[in-house]
C-alpha cells in the first residue's frame, strides 16, 4: 500500500488517476482547488478506505506546502506525488497574441505559470523533502502536454509552462535518483474529460478526433494507466522520461 497525493483530483484526469491507485489498494489524498463538491464525488467513488480530501490554491506557496503537510499527517506519509492540477486552455484563458490586450496577456501568463509550473515545483519541493527526511524512495509523475512540443498558438503560456514542467521533471530525475526517487512526465494529446465535452460534441469535434489516425481522442483512463505504471517500482528505470500519450497525433524526434 502506497500513499498517493494527486493534485487537481476533483475531476477529469486527476480523478481517473486517483481511481486507478485506489483500485490497486493504495490510499489517496484527493487534492482540489475550489470545487469541493466535485472532489467529494471523486472521494466517494474511490474503492477501499483511508482516502482523504485536501484543499489548497496552488498559486499560493504557503497553501501549497500545507497541502503536502496535510496529506503527510492524514495519510501517515506520501510515497507518490502526481502533479496533475493545471489551469487548462479554455475560452476564458485564450490569449492569442493578436487578440488580447497587454493586461489580459500578463494575467493569463501569470495564472498559468503560477499554477502549472510553480505550483508543481513547490509541491514537488515539499513532498521531496518529506521523502528525504524519511530516507524513503518514491515517485513523482508530472502531467505535461503534447502542446509543449507541438505548440499552442492560442495558449502560448500553457505550452511554455508544460515545456518547463517537462524540463523541471528531467532536472529532478537526475538530482533525486541517488535518493531512490524517480521523476517522470506524461505528455497527453487531446483527452476527453468533462471539461472538453462541449468541444467534442460541437462542430469542432470531428476535427479534434481527426488529429489522431485512430480517429478518436484519448481517455482519462489511458492517461491514468500510464501514470500508474510510471509511479511503480518496476518503472524506476524510466526516470527522466517524458512519455507521449497522443495516439500518434504528433510525433517528435
Ligand atoms: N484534457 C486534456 O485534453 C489534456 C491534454 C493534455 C494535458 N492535460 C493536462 O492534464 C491535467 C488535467 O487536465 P484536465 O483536463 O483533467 O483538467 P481539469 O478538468 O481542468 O481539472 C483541473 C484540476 O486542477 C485543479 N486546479 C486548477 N487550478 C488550481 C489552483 N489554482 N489550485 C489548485 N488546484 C487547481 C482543479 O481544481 P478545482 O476545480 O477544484 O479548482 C481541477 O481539479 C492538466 O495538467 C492538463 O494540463 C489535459
Amino acid at each position: 500500500m502506497r500513499r498517493v497525493l494527486v493534485s487537481g483530483a476533483s475531476r477529469g484526469i486527476g480523478r481517473a488517476v486517483a481511481s486507478i491507485f485506489a483500485e490497486h489498494g493504495d490510499r489517496v489524498a484527493v487534492h482540489y482547488g475550489a470545487n469541493a463538491d466535485a472532489a467529494e464525488q471523486t472521494l466517494k467513488g474511490l474503492p477501499g478506505s483511508g482516502h482523504i480530501m485536501v484543499a489548497g490554491d496552488l498559486r499560493d506557496p504557503n497553501a501549497t506546502r500545507a497541502i503536502a503537510e496535510t496529506a503527510v499527517r492524514e495519510l501517515g506519509g506520501i510515497d507518490v506525488l502526481v502533479n496533475n492540477a493545471a489551469v487548462a486552455p479554455s475560452a476564458a484563458t485564450r490569449h492569442a497574441i493578436a487578440d488580447v490586450d497587454y493586461a489580459q496577456w500578463q494575467q493569463v501568463w501569470r495564472q498559468m505559470i503560477d499554477v502549472n509550473l510553480l505550483g508543481a515545483a513547490n509541491l514537488t519541493y515539499a513532498v521531496t523533502r518529506h521523502l528525504m527526511d524519511r530516507g524513503s524512495p518514491g515517485s513523482i509523475v508530472n502531467i505535461g502536454s503534447r502542446g509543449a512540443f507541438r505548440g499552442e498558438p492560442d495558449f502560448p503560456a500553457y505550452a511554455a509552462g508544460k515545456a518547463a514542467l517537462h524540463a523541471f521533471g528531467q532536472s529532478m530525475a537526475v538530482t533525486l535518483a541517488p535518493h531512490g526517487i524517480s521523476v517522470t512526465s506524461v505528455a497527453p494529446g487531446f483527452v476527453g474529460t468533462e471539461r472538453q465535452e462541449t468541444k467534442l460534441t460541437g462542430p469542432e469535434g470531428d476535427t479534434v478526433r481527426a488529429q489522431s489516425p485512430f480517429g478518436r481522442v484519448g481517455t482519462p483512463d489511458e492517461v491514468a494507466a500510464a501514470v500508474f505504471y510510471l509511479a511503480s517500482a518496476q518503472a524506476q528505470w524510466a526516470s527522466g522520461a517524458v512519455l507521449d500519450l497522443n495516439g500518434a497525433s504528433y510525433l517528435r524526434t
